[in-house]
Parts: C-alpha cells; sequence; structure tokens
C-alpha cells in the first residue's frame, strides 16, 4: 500500500490488520493503523466497523430484488442479461469505460437472437434493458445490492481487492458469488467477514444460453447459502448443480479436459483429422449427451458391458500428465483459434460466434423449454 494509506488497496490492508487480530480502533496500537483508518474514512466518507464476523439475517429469496455483476466482459454481460431477463435490477460494473459503453448494445443483440428465435417475445427485449444500469464505481454499483456475481479478469490479487471492497460496500446481508473457474474461495476471500455467504457459481459461454451453472460450495458456505443461491438460478430458468467441494476443474471442466486429452492424442496421431473428429462427437455421444447423460447411457447399455469396454480401453487410451507437443507447437506459433483467425480450423471470413449462438438457442427451446 503506499505510504500515504491512500490508494486502492486501503481496504484490503485495513482488512489484512483485522485478520492479524489488530485493534484498529485504538490508535495506541499504531501509528500506521490510525493513518490508515484515518485515510479511510476520507476516502470513503464512513468510518469502518471493525466488529467481528458479519452474521446479517439469512436472506430469502423473495428479498432478492438489486444484483450486481462485476466484470462486464465475455461472462458477466451474459450473466448480468440472464438476472435482467428474470425481472432482476442489475447493475454491471467494470473498470473499463469502454465496455461499459458497449456493454448495453452488446446484450440487445443477444436478446433480439433469444427473440428471433422464439425463445423470448420482442417486449422482453426493452423490458429486460430497463432493468440495467452500469457504472465504473464500485461503491455506487453494491451499495443496494441483495447479490452480487463477480465476474473480473483470473487474477487472484484483483479478485482479493475486489471482495475486500465488497465485504465493506455491500449491506451485511448481501451475498456473494465468484464466477472464477480455476481459484479457490480461500485464495481470494480468507479475510471476509462473512465467509457463510460466499460461494462459486460456475456459468459456461455463452452464459446466458447454456442452462447449466455449478454451484460450488466452499469450505465455509453455509448450507442455506447453497440453497438460496440455487432457488435464485432456477428462477432465471437455469440448472443449478451442486459441487459439494471445491477441486480444480469442478465436474464439468474435468470431465470436458479428459475428454479433450483423448481427441488431442488421436488428432495428433493422425488417426483423425480435425473435421472428422469433431463430426464423430457432434454426430455420436455428442448428439446423445445433450440429451442423456454419461450415466444414464451406462445404465441404458448395461454397465456389464461399460465394465467390459473400460477393461479393453483403459489400458490404450492416453494417461499423459502433460499437453500434448503438437498443441504446443500451434499456441507458440499463434494459432489460437477464432481470435487469431486460425486454430483447428480457418475462420478468416466467419460469422463462427452468431452460427454458434443460433444453433445452442435451437438446441435450449428443443431440450430447455417447457
Ligand atoms: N470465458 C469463459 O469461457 C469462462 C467460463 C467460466 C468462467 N470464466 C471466468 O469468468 C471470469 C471472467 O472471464 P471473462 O472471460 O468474462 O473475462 P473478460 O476478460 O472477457 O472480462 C473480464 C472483465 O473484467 C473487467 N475487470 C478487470 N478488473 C476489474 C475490476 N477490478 N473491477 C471491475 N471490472 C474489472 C475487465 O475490464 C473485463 O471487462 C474469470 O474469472 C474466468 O475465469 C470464464
Amino acid at each position: 500500500m503506499g505510504e500515504n494509506g491512500n490508494d486502492k488497496t486501503t481496504v484490503t490492508y485495513l482488512l489484512e490488520m483485522i485478520s492479524e487480530g489488530q485493534d484498529i480502533a485504538d490508535p495506541s496500537v499504531s501509528q500506521r493503523a490510525k493513518k490508515v483508518r484515518d485515510n479511510f474514512h476520507n476516502q470513503y466518507g464512513f468510518i469502518y466497523d471493525t466488529g467481528g464476523v458479519l452474521t446479517g439475517a439469512q436472506v430469502q429469496l423473495e428479498d432478492i430484488r438489486n444484483i450486481s455483476v462485476i466484470g462486464a466482459g465475455l461472462m458477466g454481460h451474459g450473466i448480468g442479461l440472464t438476472y435482467a431477463l428474470g425481472g432482476y435490477k442489475v447493475v454491471l460494473n467494470d473498470t473499463r469505460e469502454v465496455i461499459l459503453s458497449n456493454v448495453i448494445s452488446h446484450i440487445r443483440n443477444d436478446l433480439k437472437a433469444f427473440a428471433e428465435s422464439g425463445v423470448i417475445s420482442q417486449d422482453m427485449i426493452e423490458e429486460a434493458l430497463s432493468h440495467l444500469t452500469t457504472t465504473t464505481d464500485l461503491k455506487k454499483a453494491v451499495k443496494d445490492a441483495d447479490f452480487i456475481t463477480e465476474t473480473v479478469v483470473e487474477d487472484v490479487e484483483v479478485k482479493r481487492e475486489i471482495f475486500s471492497n465488497l465485504d465493506v460496500f455491500c449491506p451485511e446481508h448481501t451475498i456473494f458469488a465468484s464466477n472464477t473457474s480455476s481459484l479457490v474461495l480461500r485464495d481470494f476471500t480468507s479475510q471476509s467477514r462473512r465467509r457463510d455467504r460466499i460461494l462459486i457459481t460456475h456459468w459456461f459461454n455463452p452464459p446466458h444460453i447454456v442452462p447449466v451453472v455449478e454451484v460450488v460450495r466452499g469450505e465455509e458456505t453455509s448450507d442455506e447459502t447453497m440453497e438460496l443461491v440455487c432457488a435464485l438460478l432456477k428462477k432465471v430458468k437455469k440448472v443449478p448443480v451442486k459441487i459439494l467441494k471445491e477441486i480444480p476443474g469442478f465436474v464439468v471442466n474435468r470431465i470436458q479436459t479428459g475428454m479433450l486429452r483423448e481427441v488431442w492424442s488421436l488428432w495428433q496421431q493422425g488417426i483423425a483429422n480435425p473435421r472428422d473428429i469433431d463430426l464423430a462427437v457432434k454426430g455420436s455421444f455428442g448428439f446423445r449427451l445433450a440429451a442423456i447423460g454419461p450415466l444414464e447411457t451406462c445404465d441404458l447399455a448395461g454397465l456389464d458391458l461399460w465394465y467390459g469396454i473400460a477393461d479393453r480401453l483403459f489400458k490404450v487410451i492416453n494417461d499423459a500428465h502433460e499437453p500434448p507437443e503438437a498443441l504446443k507447437r500451434k499456441v507458440e506459433a499463434g494459432e489460437l483459434g477464432l481470435k487469431t483467425r486460425k486454430g483447428f480450423f480457418d475462420y478468416s471470413q466467419d460469422e463462427s460466434i452468431k452460427a454458434r449462438d443460433k444453433k445452442l438457442i435451437h438446441l435450449l427451446k428443443l431440450l430447455y423449454s417447457q
């Protein structure tokens, strides 16, 4: 933190001192504590309450009205859209003005695609947009929030700073969720005074279309918080899946990466070309999986049959502990996929995202609309 105690890490620093057991209300403890406390007051206009754990009354689903989304990038815009469509007042916050100045038109286009496919009515476009506001001011963004989703860059320091600030800026009852895909909660929320009311909601891209959200329980998340957030997600037509313990990759990314290990190995060995590998998956078990889960598939074919298949194939399928060399070479050559216009396929003249969303919205309508 800067010597004058007046930079953006003031809150983090203050919370660190509290977690070290220093009574920052007592200036005799240290001059530094007094300076930080006074600067906090100057910067934010109120005296930070130095009490212990925030116990605030348990929020009920009907108490949730205002939702804030911190980070309005790829994931944040779709998460904000989903809650706005569900009738909630949503504030989108980002540090970059340019992101916020484009986000509403981006959301409008996504809502139009929903309307064109009949997932929502035309009226719902303006209705949902009327629920959305944007601001670069974090304090303003969260001061009335009942529920917050953080979805900023995957950087532990940035997230720690935000969660420290949220703890101070939000009402006591506010529930916090992070959309982190690779961190665990204790990495960036250990200073919080409401750790029973923090969890991970892990959305999938494109977040406004893909139905499932993994709801991941941290070491200290309460049962009530898990239940409430699952109910909230159901209310906005998502399919919450409870992950009872934080492990890297949760459930979905572990399964997906397990599959990719074999896919990349087959490609590297030249067993089939990229186009045919994708065709094979999309038109076979991929086609089935959208409707029938992997364990249902085992039951349908018979566990004895699958046991025999596993017994033979586990001995020969890939079990590497490192990503394949051929993939590394592609990354080093700057062939990163759509964003560099070349990956496994060529995207020099492409409308891939629009086309992808159109197909996915059809699937959504077919399989998930009542
Ligand atoms: N992209 C995916 O497919 C995906 C899927 C699941 C989860 N996630 C997770 O979601 C989070 C966001 O990913 P993304 O792909 O949307 O990233 P992104 O880069 O598109 O968006 C991140 C946004 O956060 C903003 N930001 C950075 N620091 C900020 C701060 N201090 N306060 C407010 N805004 C800030 C950036 O300006 C940017 O607009 C990450 O934790 C990522 O791991 C991503």
